[in-house]
């Protein structure tokens, strides 16, 4: 009952809800009492009265000063989104680049290991929203310039004192004579304990509402489980009554990461449902997952009610597969939240057309790369400004190359552009994503 009343928020009506509660319980006791000792003298009678009066004052009192106490004694289940999203700049985070020291390196399965890191400065480690990544810079021998990359944060530690990033090898593609994964593979091989990565600030837009009570089904296969085992814990922790469907791919056994992570958080949280489906599991994982084949919308379908939000990473195709499947069940966009890895998503959107056809678009344009000091003609067929500006030996920092990770953001001094892909990434006024733009007047002049 204590806890129910320190639900109540305004100070008032907590009041008033003591005062009647603590009025009704004595008045109820005195008129029992005084039935029972069959009392005749009126002062008794009177002496009730008193008693049920000073009992509604005490609850009155008792529900001001339990406002307060309930609001310090409850701070970290109960925190506000101001409390839970720390900016990036508000003295506790930081700007650009900040060196981080690798504390762990943990094997997760075959192709996906963990980083845990620290602040080499030994600050504070600034909170993020679940579902948010870290970009990443990596000096690698033999690559002319740094190599930017970004990862989702994999956990939400408590106390929150370290980042956790979980990285899967890239194998160059079948059949492809092209060189494995630059980042992923530097990683796995030669980073170590010790080493000293410089990242960004948490930053991204696929996040979970931890406040939210609709149910939230979390769909991921392969290294797409990363955003998810964020969102997952930080639900556990800060809002366990709202309902969590974790539902996973894996090929088997050996690429299933993060079981028992996720199996040890489901004892801790009987809101959180579990299904895990193998693809192609081998005898040895009998009793390690659910069913058979690849998560599909015949499997959610049977799983959860479309009375959800519904949380998606993946490969591309399986997550398209899935929107369009969701949006076959009736399943509204505004309830929909993907993030790709790669490649941008070609989803067709009812709530956000690609800002191409919105915006104009030249087939020629002047583009003046102000920093580099040079003035070239681009046309249509030399893509996006990011494509000509590498063509032309101006090397921008890029990372996903999708308008996800907002790397290759640039401030735009003169000019319009035309976006071919609708950004993810949270930009500022004024600046253009340069991986997913092209002009969008005949001269543009960059800051680049
Ligand atoms: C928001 C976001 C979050 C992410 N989170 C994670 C995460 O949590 N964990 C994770 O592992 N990854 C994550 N990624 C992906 C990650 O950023 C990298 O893209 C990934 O690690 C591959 O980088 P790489 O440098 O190893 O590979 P790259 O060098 O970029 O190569 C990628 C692939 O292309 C192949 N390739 C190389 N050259 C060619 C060519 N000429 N033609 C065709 N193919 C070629 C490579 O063999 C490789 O398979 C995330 C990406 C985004 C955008
Ligand atoms: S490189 Fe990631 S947004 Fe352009």
């Amino acid at each position: 009952m204590l806890e129910s009343l320190g639900r109540i928020k305004s100070p008032f009506l907590r009041s008033v809800t003591a005062a009647a509660t603590v009025f009704s319980v004595v008045t109820l006791t005195t008129a029992v009492a005084l039935g029972v000792a069959k009392a005749k003298d009126e002062s008794a009678y009177r002496f009730g009265v008193y008693a049920s009066l000073l009992g509604a004052a005490c609850g009155a009192g008792f529900g001001l000063v339990y406002t307060s106490k309930a609001g310090e004694g409850k701070s970290t289940r109960n925190l506000s989104n101001s409390q839970l999203i720390q900016p990036t700049d508000n003295g506790k985070g930081w700007k650009d680049w900040r060196n981080f020291v690798v504390i762990r390196k943990v094997k997760e399965s075959e192709e996906i290991t963990s980083f845990y890191l620290k602040p080499e400065d030994k600050g504070e480690v600034p909170n993020f929203q679940p579902g948010q990544f870290l970009t990443i810079k990596l000096d690698i021998l033999g690559q002319s310039k740094p190599i930017i990359r970004t990862y989702s944060l994999s956990d939400y530690p408590e106390p929150h004192d370290y980042y956790r990033l979980s990285i899967k090898r890239e194998l160059a593609p079948k059949g492809l004579d092209v060189p494995p994964g630059i980042a992923s593979n530097f990683m796995h091989d030669r980073i170590q304990e010790g080493s000293i990565i410089p990242a960004k600030p948490p930053n991204g837009k696929f996040v979970l509402d931890i406040h939210k009570s609709i149910p939230a089904v979390l769909i991921s296969n392969g290294v797409g489980i990363t955003p998810m085992l964020s969102m997952a814990k930080a639900c556990t922790r800060f809002n366990p009554n709202r309902p969590i469907w974790f539902v996973h791919g894996a090929r088997d056994g050996r690429f299933h990461a993060f079981r028992d992570e996720v199996m040890a958080m489901q004892e801790q949280n009987p809101n959180l449902n579990l299904h895990y489906r193998y693809s192609r599991p081998r005898p040895e994982d009998e009793g390690n997952y659910h069913s058979v084949g690849y998560v599909d919308t015949t499997l959610i379908k049977e799983l959860v009610e479309p009375e959800a939000e519904f949380f998606m990473c993946g490969s591309p195709p399986f997550m398209q597969s899935l929107i369009a499947g969701l949006k076959e069940l009736g399943v509204p966009e505004s309830r929909v939240f993907f993030e790709s890895f790669g490649k941008p998503m070609n989803v067709s959107s009812e709530r956000q057309p690609p800002a191409e056809s919105t915006k104009g678009k030249v087939q020629e344009a002047e583009i003046v790369f102000a920093d580099s000091g040079k003035i070239l003609t681009w046309r249509d067929s030399d893509g996006s400004i990011l494509e000509f500006a590498e063509a032309n030996d101006i090397n921008p920092p890029y990372s996903c190359r999708a308008g996800i990770c907002g790397t290759c953001a640039c401030q735009i001094r003169e000019g319009e552009v035309a976006d071919q892909e609708s950004p993810t990434a949270a930009i500022d006024e004024g600046t253009v994503l340069i991986c997913i733009s092209k002009p969008g007047t005949s001269r543009l002049v960059l800051n680049l």
